[in-house]
């Protein structure tokens, strides 16, 4: 007796399936691209208890014909590609004819659709790969499917579903995605009956803002590429706005959110002067190529892609991000005072020169920087108060001073805290930068940073002791977080 034997389709659907459908975020891509090829203007996505309990997106697309209903639903059967030549330029999300027939024979399905001829609409349920009846029912053109109970035929895939939270935090995430990548298009996702985002389709911007609030959408610099057939457009964030992780990272290709180390790392090079240590810059940027340069056929979740050409991706990525960066003015604090002294007239600027009597140095020559004593800093203030002005002519000092503080900018922190510690203070101007000098630098000090600093340091001192010294905030203080992180936060609460 022969031992090898072709498996029952109910079988090797399931064994598909575990390819395609691993999570309840992969059902609610998979239908929501679904609906995006199919033409929909308006998308809604609603779930409940993580998706594990419901999964139900609607859209305003084409629909299925009422013949072509059940087709929908078999393995291999797609109305996207039809030649193996088709392969090699897709134009649409979807082309492997397989997430209708995965999903299908892992949960309880029930889909209504309607084509825009058809007088009536069609609907048709499914559990576990189990077709019911077609039947006839009242709907608006479009089609609508709802995926109950995921998973409960497949006991081992449940039970490593994580927590509802946590699978609910994924699929936020890709949902944020989705809207990002889909500027044209109005998406509408409610999570355990209450509505999380409502959005106008309008611009990228715009859904920045709805997703990722005020103040980021705020701080986005625009990029615009084109090389070539290659277009690149979005936004990225300004450095100061980068982030703890990757999740606020989304690129998109030829329309299709996909994930690339390659194309991150590329960016990240380009803004490595400009971010600390393990931040991330945030980017919303989209691509479109043609799709033979172009392979997206390289795993069942297509969230990956092969480029023919790295290196002229290498090239457009950072010289798009590079120029971006380089268009902005990236400079923040250390251009303060050359603000000021342009708004002002010059006739205003009073510099203070401290006699020297009365002069005010620190207690100990090399006391650095980080302990400034806040009392000195303070009555150096009102001692200058009390001096005689005594005008300069500004005209022939300003460039020699904001070519000083350039000069500053360069040097090392570690070198100037040594040798601000030596200076001479000279007077203080605005009554919060203190100047002084030493040897042929001027050096221009902020008097409220410097206290901070002393604050600092003396919290890190004894937090270095094991000191508590954590203290309630007077009136709380609220932060926006993305599904990623408030997942995270909300499991680490306790610590
Ligand atoms: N929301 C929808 N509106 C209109 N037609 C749909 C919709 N969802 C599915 N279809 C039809 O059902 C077919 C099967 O869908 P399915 O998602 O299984 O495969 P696919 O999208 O062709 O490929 P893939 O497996 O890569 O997603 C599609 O080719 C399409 O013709
Ligand atoms: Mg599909």
């Amino acid at each position: 007796m022969s031992k090898i034997h072709i498996l029952d389709k109910s079988v090797s659907n399931r064994i598909a399936a575990g390819e395609v459908v691993e999570k309840p975020a992969s059902v609610v891509k998979e239908l929501v691209e679904n609906s995006i090829d199919a033409g929909a203007s308006k998308i809604s996505i609603e779930i409940k208890n993580g998706g594990i309990k419901k999964i139900c997106i609607q859209d305003d697309g084409c629909g299925i014909e009422k013949d072509d209903v059940i087709n929908a639903f078999m393995p291999h059967a797609t109305s996207k590609i039809e030649t193996a030549d088709d392969l090699d330029k897709i134009f649409t999300l979807g082309f492997r004819g397989e997430a209708l027939a995965s999903i299908a024979s892992v949960s309880q399905v029930e889909m209504v659709t309607k084509t825009e001829d058809a007088e009536i609409g069609t609907g048709i349920k499914i559990n576990g790969g189990e077709f019911g009846k077609l039947y006839c029912i009242g709907a608006n053109k479009g089609t609508q499917i709802t995926v109950n109970n995921l998973f409960y035929n497949t006991p081992v895939r449940r039970k490593f579903l994580r927590k509802e939270k946590t699978e609910e935090g994924e699929i936020t995430s890709l949902v944020e995605k989705l809207i990002l990548s889909n500027p044209n298009i109005r998406f509408k996702y409610i999570v355990d009956d209450k509505i999380k985002y409502n959005t106008t389709a309008s611009s990228t911007l715009d859904d920045i803002y709805a997703i990722y609030g005020k103040e980021i959408a705020e701080n986005v610099i625009p990029v615009n590429e084109a090389k070539e057939d290659y277009v690149l457009k979005g936004y990225i964030g300004r450095p100061e706005i980068s982030k703890p992780n990757r999740s606020y990272q989304t690129l998109i290709i030829n329309g299709r959110i996909v994930r690339s180390a390659f194309v991150s790392n590329v960016i990240q090079e380009v803004y490595e002067n400009f971010l600390m240590k393990n931040k991330y810059p945030l980017y919303v940027l989209s691509l479109t190529l043609p799709p033979e340069s172009l392979d997206v056929n390289v795993h069942p979740s297509k969230l990956e892609v092969k480029f023919e050409n790295l290196a002229f991706i290498h090239r457009l990525f950072s010289g798009a991000v590079y120029s971006a960066l380089m268009e902005q003015d990236l400079t923040r604090k250390a251009t303060t005072l050359d603000d000021e002294f342009k708004e002002l007239k010059k006739e205003d600027v009073v510099f203070y020169e401290l006699p020297k009597d009365e002069g005010v140095s620190f207690k100990e020559q090399d006391t650095p920087i980080g302990e400034l004593p806040r009392e000195i800093s303070l009555s150096s203030v009102e001692a200058f108060e009390k001096v005689e002005p005594k005008k300069i002519d500004l005209k022939s000092s300003e460039s020699d001073l904001t070519n000083m503080m350039l000069g500053m900018k360069s040097v090392h922190q570690e070198s100037f805290k040594e040798a601000v510690s030596k200076a001479e203070i000279k007077g203080v101007i605005f009554k919060t930068y203190i100047l002084a000098e030493k040897d042929d630098s001027l050096y221009i000090i902020d008097q409220h940073a410097a206290h901070e600093r002393k604050i600092y340091e003396e919290y890190k001192e004894r937090l270095e002791k094991g000191e508590n010294v954590s203290q309630a905030l007077l009136s709380p203080y609220g932060f926006s977080v993305n599904a990623y992180e408030f997942d995270f936060i909300s499991s680490h609460i306790d610590a």
